[in-house]
């Protein structure tokens, strides 16, 4: 599939079908992840795979947008080192989730992105379900499995997103 069409079908997915994701295929999503940029090459990621159906639900129960979780057969939490980049590991695990949730989709599975450390108490819950030492922040959740929807979304045009060579200069 070519780049932009990868790019521009994926959707967040919030429903799923039951079936097992194969693990070869979770693999195939983690090493996506892996092998984003990252700032200096410190790759400050972590992953944890979660299948087991009580701790995802423990999971969903605390995240308000993240009841999805339940569902899911697979959630990957993505948990960031800001000790081996201070400055820049947010923009690293940015890019290491959407890999994931790309190669994911050219797999033919859904994800959805919930995002965790914006959030003190969903953050500390899910440290303290998932055993998360304190040095690591918990960054997000990505849900993994086989669609059970189709969603639609729309985004804001390019031309008023882009500015060429100044800010304001349209063309
Ligand atoms: C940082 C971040 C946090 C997000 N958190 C949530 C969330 O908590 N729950 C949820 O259902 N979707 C969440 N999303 C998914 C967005 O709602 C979704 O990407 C957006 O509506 C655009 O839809 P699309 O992904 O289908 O294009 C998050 C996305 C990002 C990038």
């Amino acid at each position: 599939m070519d780049a932009l069409e990868l790019i521009k079908g994926r959707r967040s997915i919030r429903r799923y079908r039951p079936e097992p994701v194969e693990r070869d295929k979770v693999i195939y999503c983690l090493e996506a992840a892996r092998w984003a940029p990252s700032a200096g090459n410190r790759q400050p990621w972590e992953f944890i795979v979660v299948t087991e159906p009580e701790t995802r639900k423990r999971l969903a129960e605390v995240h308000r947008w993240g009841r999805h979780m339940a569902e899911a057969p697979v959630v990957v939490v993505a948990l960031a080192d800001p000790s081996r980049d201070p400055s820049y590991w947010q923009q690293d695990l940015g890019a290491a989730i959407q890999n994931l949730m790309l190669a994911a989709y050219s797999q033919g599975l859904g994800t959805c992105w919930i995002g965790v450390s914006g959030n003190p108490e969903y953050e500390e819950k899910f440290r303290e379900i998932l055993g998360v030492p304190s040095h690591l922040r918990v960054v997000a959740a990505i849900t993994l499995g086989y669609p059970a929807e189709a969603p639609s979304k729309d985004r804001r045009p390019l031309d008023e997103i882009v500015h060429w060579e100044r800010y304001g200069r349209r063309q």
